[in-house]
C-alpha cells in the first residue's frame, strides 16, 4: 500500500462523522453573532493572517464563513469588491453593521452555506476561509474554493484534534474523539497536484485569562460538559500547581494557514 491508495475524502468524512464536535447549525452562530460582532476588528490572529496574504494584482475577494467580517473588512479598502458569505443571517447582519460603521461601500453580504449550490457565487481573485472550514465534506468544500478563486486561496484550520489542551483533557480522563485537522486538506490538495504553502498562527487558549478557579472550571465545562466532583478536584490541582500555566489556560491554540493557487 502507498499513500496514493488512501482515499482522504472518505477518511475525512468518516473522521468528522465520529467526532463529538460536528458541524453546527446556523442558529448556533446566530446566537453568538451579536457578541462576536461587538468585539473590535483586528487583533493578533487577523493581523497575522492578512500580513501573510499577497493581494498583488487582485481586485476582488470572497470570504467564506466570514462571520462579522474578521478578515474581509480589514482588506476592503485595498480591493474593489468584497463578498462576505455566511450561512448565519445574524453574522451577516454584523458584517453589514461593521462595514457601515467603517464607511465601506464595496462589501456585499451573501447568505449561503458551504453545502449549498454555489453556481451563482461570483468567482473572485482571492478566496478566504478563515476558521470556518469545519464541514462534513471537505473534498466538496475544497472543490468549491478552487472553482471560485482566480489567483489564490487562503484557509485556516485547526492544528491537532481539539480546541483545548490535550494534557488537560487526558488529566480529566475524558475520552474525546478528535476533530479532523488541517492535514486532511494538505493531503487532499496533494492528490490534486496542488502543493500548498503552510504556516501557523498561534493564539492564546480559550481558557486563558480567567480571574479565578471558578471561572476557569466554568469555561472548561462549557467545552467538555459538566464536571463531577473528582474531575473538579483534579482540575483544581492542575490550576493551582502552576499559576502561569493556569493564566495561559494551558497550551495555546494553533491554526494552520494553508495557501495555494487553484489549478
Ligand atoms: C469561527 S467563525 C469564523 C469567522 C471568521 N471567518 C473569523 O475567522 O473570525 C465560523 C464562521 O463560519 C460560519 N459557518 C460555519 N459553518 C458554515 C457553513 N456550513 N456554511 C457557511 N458558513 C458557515 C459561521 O456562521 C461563522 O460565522
Amino acid at each position: 500500500m502507498t499513500i496514493d491508495d488512501i482515499d482522504f475524502a472518505t477518511l475525512y468524512r468518516q473522521h468528522m462523522a465520529q467526532s463529538e464536535r460536528r458541524p453546527k447549525p446556523a442558529s448556533d452562530w446566530d446566537a453568538r453573532a451579536e457578541s462576536l460582532g461587538r468585539k473590535p476588528l483586528g487583533g493578533a490572529y487577523a493581523e497575522t493572517f492578512i500580513s501573510r496574504m499577497d493581494l498583488t494584482g487582485s481586485r476582488s475577494l470572497l470570504d467564506v464563513g466570514c462571520g462579522p467580517g474578521t478578515i474581509a473588512l480589514l482588506l476592503a479598502d485595498r480591493l474593489e469588491q468584497v463578498i462576505g458569505m455566511d450561512y448565519s443571517p445574524g453574522m451577516l447582519e454584523q458584517l453589514e453593521h461593521n462595514a457601515k460603521r467603517l464607511g465601506l461601500d464595496n462589501v456585499t453580504p451573501l447568505l449561503r452555506a458551504w453545502e449549498d449550490d454555489w453556481r451563482d457565487v461570483p468567482v473572485c481573485d482571492i478566496v478566504v476561509a478563515s476558521r470556518s472550514g469545519m464541514v462534513a465534506d471537505l473534498a466538496d468544500a475544497l472543490a468549491k474554493l478552487n472553482a471560485h478563486a482566480r489567483r489564490r486561496v487562503y484557509m485556516t484550520q485547526l492544528v491537532g484534534g481539539d480546541f483545548l489542551d490535550a494534557g488537560l483533557i487526558a488529566l480529566l480522563g475524558r475520552q474525546r474523539t478528535s476533530v479532523p485537522d488541517y492535514i486532511y486538506t494538505v493531503n487532499l490538495l496533494h492528490t490534486q497536484g496542488i502543493h500548498p504553502r503552510l504556516s501557523y498562527i498561534e493564539v492564546p487558549s480559550r481558557l486563558a485569562g480567567t480571574q479565578d478557579f471558578d471561572e476557569f472550571a466554568q469555561r472548561v465545562s462549557w467545552s467538555l460538559g459538566e464536571l463531577n466532583d473528582d474531575e473538579t478536584s483534579r482540575l483544581r490541582a492542575w490550576y493551582n500547581f502552576d499559576p502561569q500555566r493556569a493564566a495561559e489556560g494551558g497550551a495555546p491554540l494553533r491554526w494552520a494557514l494553508i495557501e495555494w493557487e487553484p489549478c
